[in-house]
C-alpha cells in the first residue's frame, strides 16, 4: 500500500518521522540496548562496522560519533572487501557491527561468517527481523522502520543512523563519556520534529530537481559527518536518476575533482553551520570561481553566508551538529526523487538494480 503516494519511495520518505519516533519509544523505554546487546563497551579496544551501499555510509557516519561521543576508535568496511581481506593480529580486542536492511546481503553474511570464525562478538542492525543476519549475530538491534519496498533505501538509512547514534550513547555511557553521551541522546529527542521539518522543503526540492533533471554529472560534497551523506546524495542519485554522480570531500576537491567544475555541473553542497563551515565555505569559494553551479543545503546561517555564491538554496532545519546527518538526509532522498520523476523514470524498480543482493 502506497498510502496514496505514487510511489513507494515516496512513501517511505514521509514515514520517517513515525520510524523515528518507534524507534524512540523502543529504545528509550527503559534500557533496551543494555538487554540486547551485553557487551562491555569498556572491554573493547575498537569496533569494527561492516555493510554496503547505503548502510555502509551510515556506519561511516556512525564511525564519527564513536569517536568524538564514546571516545572509541571506528574502522568501516565494506562487505565486499572485508570478506577476502587478510586478517591482522594486533591483539586489539574488537566488537563488529553488521548494518544491513534486508539481513541477507551475501557480502555482509559471508562477512558475518569470518567474524564468527575470529571470535569477534557480532552486532546486526537489521531491519528485516527473522533475517539470516538478525537470527545469526550474537546481538540483534531491530530497525523498526517497517518493511522498505523502494529499492532506494530511505527510511531503512535514517533508522541505521537513528539505532547507531542510540548504540553510540550507550557505549559512551558505559565508558563514563556522560556528558558526550548525554548531549547525543539530547539531540536525538529533538529528532523526530527536526526530521518533519525536513520534509517541509518538498515544494522547494521540486523546482531544484527539475534543473538537475537536465544534468548529465552532478557532484555532491560535505565535510565531517556530512562526507558520507554526500555520497550518499549522490548513490540515491544515480540509483534512480541515471545520472552520474559522486560524493566528495570538500577538502580533497582541489586534489583532483575540481577538474570536473564547469558551469553545466551542479554541484550538491552539504553546508550547515558548524565546525567545519569556514573550511567548507572557502572550498565552495574555490567551486563558484570556476563557474561551478551550487546547490546549496545548509540552516539558515549557512545560507545567509554563501548567498552570493548560491545558484540554488534548501534550507535545512537548525539542529545540533551531532544528529545534521540525519536531517540531510531527507532533502537528498527529496532531490534524488523528484529528479527521477522528472525524468519519467521507475523510481521504484530501476535498472538492474535488486532490493536485496543476495548473490556476491
Ligand atoms: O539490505 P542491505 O542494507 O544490506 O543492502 C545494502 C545495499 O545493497 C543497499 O543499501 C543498496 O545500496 C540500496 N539500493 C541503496 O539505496
Amino acid at each position: 500500500d502506497k498510502g496514496g503516494y505514487p510511489h513507494y519511495m515516496l512513501k517511505e520518505i514521509h514515514d520517517q518521522p513515525g520510524v523515528a519516533r518507534a524507534i524512540e519509544s523502543r529504545y528509550d523505554a527503559g534500557d533496551f540496548i543494555a538487554e540486547q546487546v551485553t557487551l562491555d563497551f569498556n572491554r573493547i579496544d575498537r569496533i569494527r562496522m561492516i555493510a554496503c551501499g547505503t548502510s555502509y555510509y551510515a556506519c561511516q557516519v556512525a564511525r564519527r560519533w564513536f569517536a568524538e561521543v564514546a571516545g572509541l576508535s571506528a574502522d568501516v568496511e565494506l562487505a565486499s572487501e572485508h570478506r577476502y581481506e587478510p586478517v591482522v593480529a594486533d591483539g586489539l580486542r574488537e566488537a563488529a557491527i553488521l548494518v544491513s536492511q534486508s539481513g541477507e546481503t551475501a557480502d555482509t553474511l559471508a562477512s558475518l561468517d569470518k567474524l564468527k570464525g575470529l571470535r569477534v562478538p557480532t552486532v546486526g542492525i537489521v531491519n528485516q527481523q527473522g533475517s539470516t543476519l538478525a537470527r545469526e549475530a550474537d546481538f540483534f538491534l531491530p530497525l523498526l522502520a517497517g518493511k522498505e519496498i523502494g529499492v532506494a533505501s530511505t527510511k531503512a538509512f535514517l533508522a541505521q543512523l537513528l539505532v547507531l547514534a542510540r548504540l553510540v550513547a550507550h557505549a559512551a555511557d558505559q565508558r563514563g563519556h556522560r556528558a558526550a553521551a548525554k548531549r547525543l541522546r539530547t539531540a536525538l529527542v529533538a529528532a523526530p520534529k527536526a526530521i518533519e521539518a525536513a520534509l517541509h522543503n518538498e515544494s522547494a526540492i521540486v523546482a531544484v530537481a527539475e534543473s538537475l533533471a537536465k544534468a548529465q554529472s552532478a557532484l555532491f560534497v560535505g565535510r565531517g559527518a556530512l562526507y558520507p551523506l554526500a555520497m550518499e546524495g549522490a548513490l540515491k542519485l544515480k540509483e534512480i536518476s541515471y545520472i552520474h554522480a559522486e560524493g566528495f570531500a570538500a577538502g580533497e576537491l582541489k586534489h583532483g575533482p575540481i577538474a570536473l567544475v564547469d558551469d553545466k555541473t551542479p554541484i550538491v553542497a552539504l553546508a550547515p553551520s558548524g565546525d567545519l563551515f569556514p573550511k567548507l565555505a572557502s572550498n565552495l569559494r574555490e567551486i563558484a570561481a570556476r563557474n561551478g553551479r551550487i546547490i546549496l543545503l545548509g540552516d539558515r546561517k549557512a545560507l545567509l553566508a554563501l548567498s552570493d555564491i548560491a545558484s540554488a538554496s534548501l534550507t535545512l532545519p537548525s539542529c545540533d551538529e551531532l544528529i545534521q546527518p540525519i536531517v540531510a538526509a531527507v532533502p537528498l532522498q527529496f532531490l534524488a526523487y523528484y529528479v527521477a520523476v522528472a525524468r519519467g523514470l521507475d523510481i521504484d524498480r530501476p535498472r538492474n538494480l535488486a532490493k536485496s543482493v543476495t548473490v556476491e
